[in-house]
């Protein structure tokens, strides 16, 4: 297949490239705002990373496959309409968003940066597939973020809803709670929209929180390796704690820590995107995949990440701290989770076999981790006016 990862130098796209790579013919977009956002920000990766051309380079050489570049930004319509018109992608995978809910809760300025890099990068795509590819797959990752926590259980998809003795199917009501999330429901009613009246195909995925340093078969060459980020707008909650434990920082529960989340390891994201790139959807269909592993609770996965740490020699505690942002933090949460394991998703449901790769993983760069521990403590608040 020919397919365009878009957002190719990200934490998920870099591991999709290297493991598609053999099989497909790949391209590639990005316009390594990760990167910058991450240095503006004062962090780096605790994982040292090459630079694009540099991994690519190396990941073509093992594969003798070369991976088209383009380096651009997505918003620029113009520019989209080049990259698809000239590799004419059958699948393109969507990943070339601004993915953080604290980066998009500092202020004005960077909401609105969130949700127009978000929503007119995604806008553009739909257009230029429409003109251009009208035949591609559009998988486009969501979060499970979009749906925020309901009291009542969570399909995939579509749910019948009845009124005054009428019914039809209407998209599961979402309810985020950030700007960034919010910015991923307004992709998701573009998308199926564009797939309701332009007949386009799309899976959007929501998808739950991603945690790990590698995927199952990486090589141990230290230019594939991809990014790790723990500071507070880039870093995702296991990894961060991972983080805390390897320089000896209590692990940090935000409030009662009893908030629920779906995860998953950077792996299984890695093979469920492949599951849902092998069995597309018909043209007009727009169909969603709960892309996660289980729900576990903060206060769970601090006592995991406790348990791993301290087995390896570390010296770990758990500390909560005030909770910045604005959520429930005890609520019920009851995701369906069915379409990728009818696909032949094997979650690897092994959450402290993970934690222990990780922190072996990050242990010779503590140091790196150590440089910029302070931005391991949260400083947005979610009722800021800064
Ligand atoms: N990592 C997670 O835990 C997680 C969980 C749920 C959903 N997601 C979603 O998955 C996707 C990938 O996440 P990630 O963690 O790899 O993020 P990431 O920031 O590492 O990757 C996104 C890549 O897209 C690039 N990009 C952003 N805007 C662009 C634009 N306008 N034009 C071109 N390139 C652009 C960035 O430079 C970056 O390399 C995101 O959409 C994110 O919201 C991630």
């Amino acid at each position: 297949m020919r397919i365009l990862i878009a957002g190719i130098d990200g934490y998920l796209g870099w591991p999709l490239a290297m493991s598609l790579a053999n099989e497909h013919v790949l391209a590639g977009v990005d316009n390594l705002s990760r990167r910058r956002l991450v240095h503006e920000g004062g962090s780096q990766s605790a994982i040292p990373i090459a630079d694009l051309p540099q991994r690519l380079q190396v990941l073509e050489t093992i594969t003798n496959r070369p991976i088209q570049l383009y380096q651009g930004d997505l918003t620029e319509h113009e520019f989209t309409k080049q990259v698809i018109g000239e590799f004419r992608p059958e699948v393109i995978v969507y990943l070339a968003e601004i993915p953080s809910a604290p980066f998009s809760m500092k202020n004005a300025k960077q909401a609105m940066f969130t949700q127009s890099n978000n929503v007119l990068g995604t806008l553009a795509t739909l257009f230029a597939m429409n003109e251009l590819c009208p035949d591609c797959h559009l998988l486009k990752l969501g979060t499970m973020g979009e749906y925020g926590t309901p009291k009542v259980d969570i399909p995939e998809g579509f749910f019948e809803l009845s009124f005054r003795g009428k019914s039809d199917w209407m998209m599961f009501p979402r309810k985020a709670g950030s700007w960034y999330h919010q910015s991923k429901v307004h992709d998701t009613h573009n998308i199926e929209m564009a797939c309701r009246i332009w007949g386009l195909k799309s899976t959007d995925i929501m998808q739950g929180v991603v945690y790990g340093t590698r995927i199952a078969n990486q090589l141990s060459i230290d230019e594939l390796n991809t990014r790790f980020d723990f500071d507070e707008c880039f870093g995702t909650v296991i990894n961060r704690f991972c983080a805390q434990a390897v320089i000896g920082m209590p692990l940090t529960p935000f409030g009662k820590g009893e908030q629920k989340r779906g995860f998953l390891p950077l792996k299984d994201s890695i093979r469920c995107l492949t599951l849902a790139l092998e069995n597309p959807p018909d043209r007009g269909e727009y169909r969603t995949f709960n892309q996660f592993d289980q729900v576990y609770s903060i206060n769970e996965i601090a006592a995991s990440v406790e348990r791993v740490g301290n087995s390896l020699g570390l010296s770990v505690c758990i500390q909560p701290i005030d909770n910045p942002r604005i959520e429930e933090e005890v609520h019920e949460y009851r995701p369906d989770n069915t379409a990728l394991r009818e696909l032949g998703y094997c979650p690897s449901d092994n959450l402290e076999g993970e934690i222990k790769t990780i922190i072996e993983d990050l242990i010779p760069h503590a140091a790196r981790i150590e440089e910029y521990r302070h931005n391991l403590m949260p400083k947005i608040r979610w009722q800021s006016i800064d």
